[in-house]
């Protein structure tokens, strides 16, 4: 019989993904999220313990139809639900780690006052004071260990293929990542659909590789590029 062997390219490597997209509570049952499935971050999770490495998943509610794509024996789930969790967990993840990307969608604010009880319409329409929350990528790259490569994932809506690497090249830059992978979405591209149509900018900020099609190869692409850069 025949055994397909996926190479072992990424052996010896322990690497930090984060997937999913956080809430962010208004009140005991209520509160602000996001359209993110955690696939993605699930392929490149994936894909990487199938190429050898030992992964650190972190998931901000992941459906667990989803999560069983991440059932592997050298990937370790940690599940989390707001930002502030996610944070914690991923800079424990990170550390001692070769390779970190963030994939999830971490919410850009939450509640400032999360109500203790259940809001109520006889106590009129709620006005809902947002505080930013801390830029977690930021603080994986200012934290980052010698030979650690950082990956940002950056979702992205725009009129045109030159908007959209005009906008990659400049948050590639803010954020400083060795490598953002930028991810074109509509209404109806991206979130929750089973493709991905993805733009690899590095830390030059050049164009190193492009990817059209499943997950899986979105993930593969990346590990490809983060291979070769760490090379
Ligand atoms: N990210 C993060 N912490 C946040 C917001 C985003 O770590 N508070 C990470 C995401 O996981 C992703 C990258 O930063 O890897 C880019 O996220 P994105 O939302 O595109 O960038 P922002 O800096 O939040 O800018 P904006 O939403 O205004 O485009
Ligand atoms: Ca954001």
């Amino acid at each position: 019989a025949l055994a397909v062997v996926t190479k072992q390219d990424l052996a010896g490597l322990t690497v930090a993904v984060s997937t999913g997209g956080t809430r962010e509570p208004i009140d005991p049952v209520r509160h602000l999220g996001n359209r993110s499935s955690g696939r993605q971050g699930v392929a490149v999770a994936r894909a990487a313990a199938e190429r050898g490495a030992r992964v650190r998943l972190v998931a901000a509610h992941v459906d667990e139809g989803v999560l069983t794509d991440a059932l592997h024996p050298r990937i370790e789930i940690a599940r989390v639900s707001t930002a502030a969790e996610l944070r914690q967990s991923m800079h424990a993840a990170a550390d001692g780690a070769d390779v970190v990307v963030m994939v999830a969608a971490v919410a850009d604010y939450r509640v400032a006052q999360v109500s203790d009880h259940k809001l109520r319409k006889e106590d009129g329409a709620p006005v809902l004071e947002l505080v930013e929350n801390p830029d977690i990528l930021a603080e994986l790259v200012a934290a980052r260990e010698p030979g650690q490569t950082v990956v940002g994932f950056a979702a992205e809506t725009a009129d045109s293929e030159d908007e959209l690497l005009e906008r990659g090249r400049r948050k590639r830059s803010r954020k400083a990542v060795d490598l953002l992978v930028v991810n074109r979405v509509s209404h109806d591209r991206g979130f929750e659909s089973a493709d991905n149509d993805v733009t690899l900018v590095d830390a030059h900020d050049e164009v190193v590789s492009h990817a059209a099609g499943s997950k899986r190869l979105v993930a593969d692409t990346l590990w490809n590029e983060v291979v070769s850069l760490r090379r």
